[in-house]
């Protein structure tokens, strides 16, 4: 990626995040008058569930802790997930666990299904290889959960094992499918999309 190519979505930083800008969206840090849409949002059981720390009722307080306590910690990076008119429409992120991130992402239910999270998630995993210059990320998703796996394998992710979450909404620990992404395999998936580009 070329400097030039980087500068466009490098222009705004709320803090030390930045604004990922894609096609369709604007990643950006959550503030906190974001806090009574972002509960609208995340409070519905399908979101929780399929969570490993969104309790279930999620209310006002829960998304008020949310903002305040995301970005605090060395090498995270939370963003609420907009459309290109400022509508919030989910959240996604990179968590720390021990050296290697993990990812997190949720959509509101009514913006299921149209590609959303697999377009988010690729800026975020870009701006995890290019600026943070980390190695590799993780995920897991839920054995019961095609459609996080889906996009966790259209992001290049590939399955590493089995494991077990903690739910909070369950109170319960859940099965869940390990993923992991290299670097190597990003820049691979990357390279080879410019080419086809060009093709
Ligand atoms: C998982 C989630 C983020 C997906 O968001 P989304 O914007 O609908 O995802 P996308 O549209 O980018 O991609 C979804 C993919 O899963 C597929 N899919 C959806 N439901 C599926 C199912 N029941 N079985 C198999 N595939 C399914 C879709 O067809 C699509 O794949 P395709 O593009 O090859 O057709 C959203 O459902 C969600 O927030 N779920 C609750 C929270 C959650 O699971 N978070 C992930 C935790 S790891």
């Amino acid at each position: 990626m070329t400097l030039l190519e980087r500068i466009p979505r490098e222009t705004f930083h709320e803090g030390s995040i930045p604004v990922l800008e894609t096609k369709r969206l604007a990643l950006r840090a959550p503030r906190l008058e974001d806090a009574k849409t972002v509960a609208v949002l995340a409070n519905d059981r399908r979101i929780a569930e399929n969570t490993a720390r969104i309790p279930h009722p999620y209310r006002m307080s829960d998304a008020e802790s949310f903002i305040t306590g995301a970005n605090k910690a060395g090498g995270e990076a939370v963003f609420l997930i907009t459309l290109r008119d400022e509508t919030i429409v989910g959240a996604c992120g990179l968590l720390m666990q021990e050296q290697t991130p993990e990812l997190g992402f949720w959509l509101g239910v009514p913006h299921w299904g149209q590609g959303y999270a697999t377009e988010a998630l690729h800026a975020v995993i870009d701006y995890a290889f290019t600026d943070l210059a980390h190695e590799s990320l993780q995920a897991g998703a839920r054995v019961t959960n095609p459609a996080s796996r889906r996009v966790l394998e259209k992001c290049g992710f590939q399955w590493t094992g089995v494991g077990l979450y903690r739910i909070n909404s369950i109170k319960s620990s859940a099965p869940i499918d390990r993923f992991r992404l290299e670097r190597g395999i990003w820049s691979a998936l990357k390279t080879w999309g410019r080419m086809k580009r060009v093709m």
